[in-house]
């Protein structure tokens, strides 16, 4: 520890974003009221008495705005109303309610880069000729070659296939070429144009004063593009979201952060710490930093934290550079290990082999390790987490100790990735299956007839809430567990203080009175004298940490 990033801790503030525990919801997969087999708003409100018990500080939401869904709510064709498939506005502002009641604060997610094809602005633009001030909102060329039939530039979509469409005019010719990212029904929009700024501003407005406590934002790193649009292949090696080494012409252009810093004087309108959380995929977490410094963003995804190997040095190394750059801006660091775009942890981190981000798993995956070798990293790697200083974000599922569904039918597969690469890269949707509640109902009760949008594997029955709630050495009862822990000793503030002296491939450090070791080597360690054990991820071993496993015990201070 640095006396440097003691200065920063000592600086910080006590607001709730700097420590809270955020359990993200996938709306579509968490829980269905209506029947149709996609979850939606009511079901979150019926559910919300098991977050409290589950003992999370705040909420995110994945989309629930108005959408065709051809990116599952990440193509926004309304930004200030529900789809019909979620609720109402009115069932939202329930949801919001009934979440507040309990203490939850809640984080709904802001997809700025770009619109659904079907959003009115869009619409218009295809209407509208070359050089109108309606194509001016999105990023509209001609395209390359003698007859304009080539795209602009070799940009290519992260979800695969080229990142440029060519339109249709409206006498019937063949048009211009529009730009995105992602699929082709997600037009990017031009940021440098003034109504687009007014625009989001006004929908930041909108969901504050509903009552939100902040925003994920989604593609944070992506919403300026070099003007000069550039020919540009990424790595092959880095993550599909970005993070490249050198930064891409349409990812991490400076001009970014002036959107972040006058979003933060909006948010700053408001009382009560509402906050900006980034999806930035950038290739480390002192870049991740700018995106947290005192006039932008309150937090950022650490997203290096969660493509670490299961590696002590790996994790130990990523851990400091972590603290050391976040403090060093003044911000908390943001753990994470799972989300609605990568393959769960409780499968990833037991991988042989490569870690495919972005790409997903299949049924033919030769890496795929045993379930239990899986969950067992996971709950470690979990426990480790929640003892560092920060804020973590949880991924819905993670308690139930949910692994990636890697065997889903072809014909079931919605992911835009597997379309868009004709099968070749299988994408997201082995972590986007419907959770399971009950394990002796259809669909094991995520919806009230047995619907579900993707098909629940079998084994997930005994992985069902009903049956963990009550079995102490179920993953529910470790994260309950865990989480009352944190809250108790204070670990999301706490100072992190590594041991001297620990054989290699261990990890521990003290925060306060509370030793943390995450046993990542095969031979068991002992904790020293006087340790009184809290929680452990599996169970001792003749009163040592055995391999796989993280413990956290009391240290009594005389
Ligand atoms: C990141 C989101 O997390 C992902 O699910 C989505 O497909 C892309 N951004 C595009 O919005």
């Amino acid at each position: 520890m640095t006396a440097d990033y003691e200065q920063h801790h000592s600086s910080a503030g006590n607001e709730w974003w700097r420590t809270a525990v955020i359990y993200q919801i996938y709306p579509r997969s968490f829980a269905d009221s209506s029947g149709d087999g996609i979850g939606d708003l009511p079901g979150v409100t019926a559910r919300m008495d098991e977050l409290q018990q589950l003992g999370v500080d705040a909420v995110w939401l994945s989309p629930f705005m108005t959408s065709p869904q051809r990116d599952a709510g990440y193509d926004v064709a309304d930004y200030c109303d529900v789809d019909p498939l979620f609720g109402t506005l009115e069932d939202f502002d329930q949801m919001l309610a009934a979440a507040h009641q309990r203490g939850i604060r809640v984080i709904v997610d802001l997809v700025p880069n770009h619109s659904s094809d079907q959003h009115e602005w869009f619409q218009q633009a295809l209407q509208a000729g070359p050089g109108s001030p309606e194509r001016a909102r999105y990023i509209f060329r001609d395209g390359s070659g003698p007859d304009g039939d080539e795209p602009p530039n070799n940009w290519q979509s992260i979800f695969g296939g080229p990142a440029w469409t060519r339109i249709t005019e409206a006498d019937g010719r063949p048009g211009q070429w529009y730009l995105h990212l992602f699929d082709s029904s997600q037009p990017d929009f031009d940021w440098s144009h003034p109504e687009v700024q007014a625009e989001f501003r006004r929908i930041l407005r909108f969901w504050l004063d509903r009552g939100v406590d902040g925003f994920r934002v989604d593609v944070a790193h992506g919403l300026v593009k070099d003007q000069n649009f550039p020919d540009y292949t990424p790595d092959p090696e880095a993550a599909s979201m970005g993070g490249d080494q050198a930064p891409a012409p349409y990812f991490e252009q400076p001009g970014v952060h002036e959107i972040y810093r006058d979003w933060r004087q909006v948010l700053e309108e408001y009382d009560g710490d509402r906050a900006l959380c980034g999806e930035a995929w950038v290739s480390s977490v002192e870049k991740m930093a700018q995106w947290v410094r005192s006039d932008e963003m309150h937090q950022t995804f650490n997203f290096e934290y969660l493509m670490a190997d299961w590696d002590a040095g790996q994790l130990r190394g990523i851990i400091d550079r972590s603290l050391a750059a976040f403090h060093g801006v003044g911000a908390p660091s943001t753990w994470v290990l799972s989300n609605h775009d990568v393959v769960r942890h409780a499968t990833r981190l037991a991988l042989t082999g490569d870690n495919p981000q972005g790409a997903g798993i299949g049924p033919d995956f030769p890496g795929l390790p045993e379930y239990s070798h899986g969950l067992r990293r996971a709950r470690a790697a979990t426990a480790l987490m929640l003892a560092l200083p920060g804020s973590a974000y949880l991924y819905q599922g993670e308690e139930l100790g949910l692994d990636e569904v890697h065997d889903l039918p072809d014909e079931a597969r919605q992911d835009p990735t597997w379309f868009r690469t004709n099968g070749e890269r299988y994408g997201r949707d082995g972590c986007r299956v419907p959770l399971p509640w009950e394990a002796d109902a259809p669909a094991f009760g995520f919806s009230p007839n047995g619907k579900s949008w993707l098909p629940q594997p079998d084994r997930w029955q005994q992985l069902a809430r009903s049956a963990q709630r009550e079995d102490p050495d179920s993953t529910l009862s470790l994260y309950r567990r865990l989480l009352k822990l944190r809250r108790e000793f204070d670990l999301g503030a706490g100072e992190l203080q590594w041991e001297s002296g620990l054989p290699e491939g261990v990890l521990g450090f003290r925060s306060g009175s509370v030793l943390v070791l995450t046993n990542v080597s095969g031979t068991p360690v002992a904790p020293p004298e006087g340790a009184q054990l809290l929680v452990c991820s599996s169970d001792l071993s003749q009163g040592q940490v055995p391999a796989d496993t993280t413990a956290w015990f009391r240290m009594d201070r005389d």
